[in-house]
């Protein structure tokens, strides 16, 4: 018996296993129920006591190396089968999650493309703006309040340098560096020092147009809004436009459309006055085309800016600003172009 144990001992050391179905075999024949393990342990119960003990150690090595030997191949073929499964470049990938449009994209797209088709041209210009293109060219007088009624953001160690607070310094921009006829779309980012609530923001978006031309007029800027209204909110829309005040246009106003919530009846939406305003624009201000070196004489032009938000929110119904720039996926996902 004792040479039959060493016998097996020796296989044990030699025997190469490289796969699952030799280890799988390994095991059967020594470590199964009625593997050669037990059956040798079976007979040793039965032999003479003086061969037990010369039996008995050898036995229990067989028995020691037998199962360190299977446990510590398995333990290693299956760090190969993972190593195998890492390297498997045909493996197909994690799901990449779909992005969707930013609903200020989608609504900016929208402005733009319903200017484009009655010729307009899109224009940009810097974030980082000076004095000159923001106010002074904007017929901003140096001490005149309307120069705080927009927070602005300020370089401090040079008060000339600063975030632009509206898209108009691109008109400036345009006017400096082309002769009329000019008809351009300047969508941007525009910043102001405000507080941030569900209605305001420390930046947003604007959409500024321009037209200069011989005898532009105040029924050309009116009936070019009422167009985009349509367009933008539907055929049944009204549009009314109000006095107001910008050093930039003379004469000024603020258009309103009549409430897309609920046809101008009254709505809370529209604190049951029918109307909700939209934008600012007016007839440009001679002043501003001579500081462009353009003759107010011979040309004339109207102007008009445009929250982006605010049309979104009209659009769209989103009654918090923050949503925007907050980045849920959850959020931005719920928007599509209607164009
Ligand atoms: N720039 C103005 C604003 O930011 C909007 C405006 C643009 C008004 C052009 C008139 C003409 O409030």
């Amino acid at each position: 018996m004792k040479e039959q144990i060493e016998q097996l001992l020796y296989k044990v050391r030699n025997s190469e296993i490289t796969t699952y179905e030799q280890l799988e075999e390994f095991r059967s024949e020594f470590l199964s129920k009625k593997g050669l393990l037990n059956e040798l342990f079976d007979q040793f119960k039965q032999l003479p006591k003086e061969q037990k003990k010369d039996v008995g150690q050898i036995l229990n090595i067989l028995k020691q190396e037998v199962t360190e030997k299977y446990e510590q191949l398995s333990k290693q073929l299956k760090r190969e089968l993972k190593q195998i499964e890492y390297n498997d470049l045909t493996r197909p990938s994690e799901p990449i999650q779909l992005g969707s449009r930013h609903p200020i994209s989608i609504v900016r797209n929208e402005i733009i493309n319903i200017f484009q088709r009655i010729g307009f041209i899109v224009s940009e210009g810097p974030e980082i703006e000076d004095d000159w293109h923001v106010f002074t060219a904007l017929n901003f007088p140096q001490d005149h309040p309307a120069r705080d009624m927009q927070d602005t953001f300020f370089i401090r160690r040079n008060p000339d340098i600063l975030l632009r607070t509206h898209t108009s310094s691109v008109q400036i921009r345009i006017m400096e560096t082309q002769q009329p006829p000019i008809r351009i779309i300047m969508p941007g980012r525009v910043y102001r020092n405000e507080a941030i609530s569900a209605r305001a923001h420390c930046f947003f978006h604007q959409v500024e147009g321009l037209y200069i031309d011989k005898k532009v007029s105040f029924a050309d800027l009116k009936q070019t809004l009422l167009y985009f209204a349509r367009e933008m909110f539907g055929k049944e829309t009204q549009i009314r436009l109000r006095p107001s005040f910008f050093p930039f246009t003379e004469p000024s106003a603020e258009m309103d459309i009549s409430c897309n919530l609920c046809g101008g009846k009254g709505c809370a939406f529209c604190k049951y006055t029918g109307w909700v305003e939209i934008l600012g624009c007016g007839m440009v201000d001679p002043n501003v085309l001579e500081n462009c070196n353009i003759s107010a004489k011979e040309y004339s032009g109207f102007a008009f800016g445009l929250g982006i938000e605010r049309i979104t929110n009209l659009k769209f119904r989103v009654n918090d600003i923050r949503l925007f720039s907050e980045n849920d996926i959850r959020f931005l996902k719920q928007f599509t172009s209607a164009i």
